[in-house]
């Protein structure tokens, strides 16, 4: 890859991964990815921020060698993960006199995860700072955004804040900055519901702190560089704050039509009732779209077969991963069908320990809908919009 600059003496060295396609083996990546590395050169020292995927190092060191880099002091770590540390023993033996700045449980995870010696690492606290001549490099600890060995790394001269996956996006292009802010607005969404989201708390609190520093350039270590900052702050306040929409997502999947007629009936009166409704059959849904569109939903209502004596696996699978990514969702209700009896409802009430939400009463059917189960759906979507207009919906 070729180096970019984006201010005087720094260059974006990362890889663009175009064919990337599924992330952590789970989480669909339908515009690619990029792995943002970072050079930056000091009247002094250099440094290099973050490295790329496992398995791309002979593309990052090409692309040192075309910034014509013989030399490099540190290399930062803001985050263990192996997107941006799978190629560090390569570049550590590539460069013998570098060292690794990082915090202790990012050094802690290296260690464990790639067998770095502990003479290559000079570990650093909390605002600590570390001159490159006529740059500074100022260290952040920001736990939790996703792991706990996350930091940020502030470029005080040319106010650029390092976030590593912090405000990031799975979003393969070409350009070094934000260019269709929607298409990145929308992949970052999709990224922040995928990995950030069940972090609300720490979010809130690293956006409160990043909001006391002078910002010129958010440079995450995925997807393209925010030259408006505010642009990506904005979003994540709206994202990770309290407010929810008047809307509610259906996760359904349904084995002989009984579930889909209960679905389709709840969402044809919610809408009725100015009720936004995003119905995925998990059959064939994207998860990433499905998490997305739980960033901002009031309400979740799972629908779910029962297969043998339980929710069919895709109803169990789902409410799982509602349940693990904890999103803002105030009520969940359960709506789904059986033939001989089983315990569906029972058995999904407990897969959502995590979620701080109002159980509203399941409507639990045996076969095929009828009158008095339509009549159910009724009072479930009354209920649904009484409780949405409680919140100011
Ligand atoms: Fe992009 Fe948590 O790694």
């Amino acid at each position: 890859m070729i180096p970019k600059a984006i201010k005087e003496n720094i260059y974006w060295v990362g890889y663009i991964d175009w064919d990337r396609r599924l992330f952590d083996s789970l989480i669909p990546t339908p515009h690619g990815t990029t792995y943002n590395s970072y050079l930056i050169k000091g009247s002094e020292k250099t440094a290099l921020l973050e490295t790329v995927d496992f398995g791309k190092e002979e593309y990052l060191l090409k692309t040192l060698k075309m910034a014509n880099i013989k030399k490099i002091d540190y290399i930062v770590a803001n985050h263990g993960e192996q997107d941006h540390t799978g190629t560090l023993p390569k570049i550590l033996e590539a460069f013998p006199e570098s060292k690794i700045v990082t915090n202790p449980k990012c050094k802690d995870l290296l260690q464990s995860f790639l067998l770095v010696p502990e003479d290559r690492f000079i570990v650093i606290k909390d605002n600590d700072e570390i001159s490159l001549g006529d740059k500074t490099l100022q260290f952040m600890i920001a736990p939790w955004v996703h792991w706990p060995d996350t930091m940020f790394t502030y470029l005080k001269e040319d106010r650029i804040l390092f976030t590593c996956d912090f405000l990031g996006s799975h979003y393969a292009t070409s350009e070094l900055f934000v260019l269709d802010e929607r298409e990145v607005y929308l992949s970052a969404k999709r990224y922040y519901s995928e990995i950030m989201m069940p972090f609300r708390t720490s979010i809130i609190k690293h956006l409160e702190r990043i909001s006391k520093i002078e910002i010129e350039i958010i440079a995450p270590s995925h997807g393209p560089i925010y030259n408006d900052p505010y642009f990506i702050i904005e979003a994540y306040k709206d994202w990770a704050g309290d407010s929810v929409k008047n809307q509610v997502v259906i996760p359904y999947v349904s084995m002989h039509g009984s579930t889909r007629a209960m679905v389709e009936y709840l969402s044809e009166v919610l809408s009725k009732k100015g009720i936004e409704v995003k119905l995925f059959n998990l059959e064939i849904a994207d998860a990433g779209e499905l998490l997305m569109s739980l960033v901002d939903a009031a309400t979740v209502v799972i629908g779910a077969s029962t297969m043998l004596v339980g929710p069919h696996p895709l109803a169990y699978y789902a409410t799982y991963i509602v349940n693990a990514v904890r999103p803002k969702t105030k009520f969940v209700s359960i709506v789904g069908s059986y033939g001989w009896g089983g315990n569906t409802v029972e058995t999904l009430k407990g897969l959502i320990t995590n979620l701080k939400v109002e159980l509203i009463e399941p409507v639990y059917i045996k076969g095929y809908p009828k009158e008095a189960d339509f009549k159910a759906l009724d009072k479930l979507a009354e209920d649904i919009y009484n409780k949405h207009k409680k919140l100011g919906l």
